[in-house]
């Protein structure tokens, strides 16, 4: 699909895109890896970023939160241009990054690790309310980082961005390595996230679990977004996306 119809096709709803990428380009030193990411999201919305491995999904997120500085093209967040911004300007936009590796300190406790980030914006959920999505957490409060879980690390660092007043949260692969009822709760937690309001991009290479949470899909293929399915429409573009991800 032509990067023009893929903006037109933006979400009916959404009005003004909250998040705009135009044109992203990105290096890791010499390498070019990004070569033109164009893609909206909504106020509200969860979309994913699907695509095969190394098709550039992680990089894509780690340029939206700034981590990765060598980039170019525009990314708009809320009216404002971010591209040349350093990563903490960013996150204090209200952007929180939770990265695959989930970057839980094993030295520290289930609390010392949720009161880790700064408070970049007002409106962070109060730790009641976090304990309220996240009951395990509440039980292992003094535990140490090394003896939690998968699923309870996973949900730890989606719980201390929450309470940084983010509200667009960049989720890269949350359930990866996960047991389906893990999976399974991790899906009620982002889709109570967008009845709250939070505005989600989901990378994931699971789709099946993708379906049940995400408005609508980006694909990803080498350092492009070349197609885009609204979740509505995913039972009649099963086949193309089985051939986008080679699955
Ligand atoms: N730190 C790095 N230095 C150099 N090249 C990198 C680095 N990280 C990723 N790359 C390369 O950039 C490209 C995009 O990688 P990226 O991690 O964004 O892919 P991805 O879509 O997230 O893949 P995966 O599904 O495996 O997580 C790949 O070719 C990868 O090898
Ligand atoms: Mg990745």
């Amino acid at each position: 699909m032509a990067e023009a119809a893929l903006a037109t096709r933006a979400p009916a709803a959404a009005g003004a895109a909250l998040l705009s990428v135009r044109g992203l380009e990105a290096w890791y030193g010499e390498s070019h890896v990004l070569h033109g990411i164009s893609f909206d999201v909504g106020e509200g919305e969860v979309v994913t970023l699907l695509g095969r491995n190394g098709a550039g999904k992680t990089t894509t997120l780690k340029s939206i939160i700034g981590i990765l500085q060598k980039r170019r093209g525009s990314i708009v967040f809320e009216g404002v241009e971010t591209i040349r911004m350093p990563s903490r300007q960013i996150a204090r936009l209200g952007i929180g990054y939770v990265p695959e590796e989930r970057g839980i300190f094993s030295s520290l406790s289930v609390e010392e690790n949720l009161f880790l980030p700064p408070q970049v914006r007002p409106g962070g959920l109060p730790v009641e309310r976090i304990f309220e999505l996240f009951p395990n957490l509440r039980e292992r409060l003094s535990s140490q980082g090394t003896k939690l879980s998968g699923g309870e690390q996973q949900m730890l660092s989606i719980a201390r961005i929450l309470r940084t007043g983010a509200r667009m949260l960049l989720l890269d692969e949350p359930t990866e390595g996960l047991a389906p009822v893990i999976v399974e709760q991790i899906g009620r937690t982002i889709a109570e996230l967008k009845k709250q309001g939070f505005t989600i991009i989901l990378v994931e290479q699971n789709f099946r679990f993708a379906s049940t949470v995400a408005d609508r899909h980006y694909v990803v293929e080498q350092g492009r977004v070349v197609d885009m399915i609204l979740n509505s429409e995913l039972d009649q573009n099963v086949d193309k996306l089985h051939a986008y991800l080679g699955v």
